[in-house]
């Protein structure tokens, strides 16, 4: 039941910062996956590029190290992990001075597809870019892969956008946000473009209120001197859950293409309302026990800084005028948990009674964990006892539905390196899309910043803020919980 695996053309990808957390953690154990599953041909190659000093044999180990290290449990045959670290050169290059480049210079093919994975601090962006462009390195077709975060606000972002474009054109840019790279995202865009049952359903018509929840159970310790910085709303709201939002309320684009949806998730953005204040809550998560509070995880006492934000969204366009669309995003939450909740309204009579009537269907599309979707409908409750209406859910959990195979659907970040090599820009991000994410989000956090708003403190292991809960209950309505399973 799984799709034909159909491998790509013959490739070299140079990956900067090929021996940071990133590669080591995803990309690389990315890579051997798609070889396994035979998706790489044979003349295929792999170059780690960093400032250390490493021989290609030390570089293989590095990268043996880190799958047997972020592939645990997998069953790993070791014929075919020394066939994949075979494909794997190392050469050490400074983004920022002069070594390296002409031996990168030397080994990269021209008769190949050419890759290079800006796997590095975003600071070197614009080195990398220049770089590859002066020692004439990257053929016109190359493409560039860069990674979160894309600026940190319009300014920044814009002018990191002005600097790619001085070496490579929009057609080679990949804006990596691997949210879009998750199965059920996709399947979100297959649901309401490839069934006839949604669509005429998926509107202010008929929809009551659209809930967007990513939910983590990890603080920030370890990063939080970069979260600080950042907070809930750059660092989660801005992309990832943008990004869920325009698949959700984009318009059908008139083809499965890279601009065209591209461009209907861009109309969502610039529809985008304001938000009032008051439709916006931060959290910071509280102490608990022996477990610090995000104050000391950020080691900043005085931090203002949200570690969750809940929000109502309005789009102002046709089809979402009077549906609201709230989002909520959040560290240390009770669970690790995200998904998308189209809620319904109710039937506009009850033939059951009064109260029969607070049935409603809800379809939700899962991103973790168990990947699926459910569609709830009301039912009667199986027995005696009269018509006593119950919601189940029809669940298509894919593990389930599509058998032992759905387990070998590539993650998010395997899918879209193969996505760079095919050159098929439909699920990365467009600079004038970012561009215009940050538009909406700036004006927000000055807002807050200039009213010196603070954060509402909230318990370690809870849905976050009791405030966020009167943002739903206000218009009566709820957050669905949020559960691990
Ligand atoms: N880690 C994640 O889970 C994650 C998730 C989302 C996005 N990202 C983004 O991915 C990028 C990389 O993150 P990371 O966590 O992998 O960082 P990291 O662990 O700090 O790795 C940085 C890599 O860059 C290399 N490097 C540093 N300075 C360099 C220079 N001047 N020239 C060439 N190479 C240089 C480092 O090796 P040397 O020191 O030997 O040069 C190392 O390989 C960042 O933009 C980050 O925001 C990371």
């Amino acid at each position: 039941m799984v799709s034909r695996i159909i491998p790509v053309e013959p490739f070299d990808l140079v990956i900067f910062g090929g021996t940071g957390d990133l590669a080591r953690r995803k990309i690389l154990p990315g890579l051997f996956r798609r070889f396994v599953a035979g998706q790489m041909p044979p003349e295929a190659r792999v170059i780690g590029a960093a400032r250390s000093a490493h021989d290609d044999a030390e570089y293989r180990q590095i990268v043996r190290d880190a799958i047997a290290e972020f592939m645990p449990g997998a069953e790993v045959d070791a014929g075919r992990l020394d066939a994949f670290l075979e494909r794997l050169r190392y050469i050490a290059v400074d983004a920022r001075g002069a070594e390296g480049w002409a031996d990168l210079a030397g080994t990269i093919r021209d008769d190949v597809v050419q890759a290079f994975y800006f796997s590095v601090a975003p600071s070197l962006f614009g080195d990398l870019a220049e770089k590859l462009h002066k020692h004439e390195i990257a053929s016109p077709d190359a493409r560039i892969v860069v990674e979160k975060p894309f600026g940190r606000d319009l300014d920044s972002a814009r002018a990191l956008n002005d600097t790619l474009a001085q070496h490579f054109d929009e057609t080679q840019i990949y804006r990596i946000d691997h949210y879009l790279g998750k199965e059920t995202v996709q399947n979100l865009m297959a649901v309401r473009f490839g069934n006839v049952l949604f669509e005429p359903l998926w509107n202010s018509q008929y929809v009551d209120h659209i809930q967007i929840t990513v939910a983590e159970t990890v603080g920030v310790a370890g990063r939080g001197a970069y979260y600080d910085r950042a907070g809930a709303m750059r660092d989660m709201v801005q992309n990832h859950l943008m990004q869920l939002l325009c698949l959700t309320a984009m318009e059908p684009p008139s083809r499965f293409n890279p601009d065209a949806v591209r461009d209907e998730k861009l109309k969502v953005i610039r529809a985008l309302d304001p938000v009032p204040p008051a439709d916006i809550v931060r959290g910071q998560y509280a102490a608990e026990g022996n477990q610090p509070s995000y104050r000391t995880d950020a080691e900043n006492p005085d931090s203002t800084t949200e570690s969750f934000i809940a929000m109502k969204l309005h789009v102002s366009n046709w089809r979402w005028a009077g549906t609201p669309f709230y989002l909520r995003t959040g560290k240390r939450l009770r669970a690790r948990a995200s998904e998308i909740a189209v809620v319904f309204k109710d039937a506009p009579h009850s033939i059951f009674g009064e109260d029969k009537n607070r049935h409603r269907n809800i379809l939700t599309i899962r991103l973790q964990p168990n990947e699926g979707m459910d569609l709830f409908v009301t039912i009667k409750e199986p027995g005696p006892g009269g018509m006593r209406l119950v919601d189940v859910p029809l669940d298509m959990t894919f593990a389930e539905a599509l058998g032992p195979e759905a387990q070998e659907v590539p993650d998010a970040y395997e899918r879209l390196v193969m996505d760079v090599i095919r050159g098929n820009q439909t699920l990365f991000m467009r600079g004038d899309e970012v561009q215009a994410a940050w538009a909406w989000t700036d004006p927000l956090v000055e807002a807050w910043e200039e009213a010196g708003d603070r954060p509402h403190p909230y318990e370690p292991g809870t849905t976050g803020p009791e405030e966020a809960q009167m943002l739903m209950h206000r218009e009566g309505r709820r957050w669905r919980e949020i559960r691990a399973a």
